[in-house]
């Protein structure tokens, strides 16, 4: 069965709505291996050569993540800058992601309509990721992402529709993770 990884970044985890939704149903599947780096690694200090084995031993990765600020959280970029080291993923014998399946999923506080018509698209922010992705070798899947997912009392009091947006976002997750290979 396909081994899935989920880099999973989010500093305030125990407040999520959106996202703690997504990887709850993601951890419910048996070849789903969920890693919070930011409760794995509170200090940032991360154990370089374990997340290697992991992504090694992985077919699929993910990255699930809010988007803060047009980016990843900054953790995330910390694993990165880490993990993605020359002669793993990239340089003199750096092919060990190569073929390996790369999704990258977020949630966005914003409306659609200030990342569309004329707007930076998500896809646009995000083309550092895709081009990590091609830079390492490993195959691009489609972006999964859903917007409106900040729930902020007084302006956007819609829990329900970031928990129904969350659990369609997870869907599309489980779909791409059950038919991909
Ligand atoms: C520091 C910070 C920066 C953010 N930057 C953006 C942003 O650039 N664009 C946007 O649409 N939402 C932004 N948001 C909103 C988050 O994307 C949103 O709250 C999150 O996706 C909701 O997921 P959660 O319920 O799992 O926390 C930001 C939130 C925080 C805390």
């Amino acid at each position: 069965m396909k081994k899935v990884t989920v880099i999973l970044a989010h500093p305030y985890f125990s407040k999520s709505n959106a996202n703690a939704i997504i990887v709850n149903s993601l951890k419910e599947l048996e070849n789903v291996n969920l890693r919070h780096i930011d409760s794995i690694y509170p200090n940032g200090k991360i154990d370089i050569e374990a997340e290697q084995k992991i992504l090694s031993e992985s077919d699929m990765i993910i990255f699930q993540f809010p988007t803060f600020w047009y980016n990843v959280p900054a953790s995330l970029k910390n694993w990165i800058d880490n993990v993605l080291a020359y002669g793993f993923a990239f340089g003199a014998n750096g092919d060990k992601l190569k073929g390996k399946e790369f999704l990258v999923s977020t949630t966005i506080g914003g409306p659609e309509a200030g990342y569309s018509s004329g707007n930076v698209t998500i896809e646009e922010l995000f083309v550092n990721l895709k081009t990590l992705g091609n830079f390492t070798g490993m195959k691009n899947l489609p972006m999964v992402k859903s917007y409106g997912m900040a729930f902020i009392p007084g302006i956007n009091e819609d829990l329900e529709a970031v928990q129904q947006n969350a659990k369609a976002q997870a869907e599309t997750l489980i779909k791409l993770i059950n038919n991909s290979k």
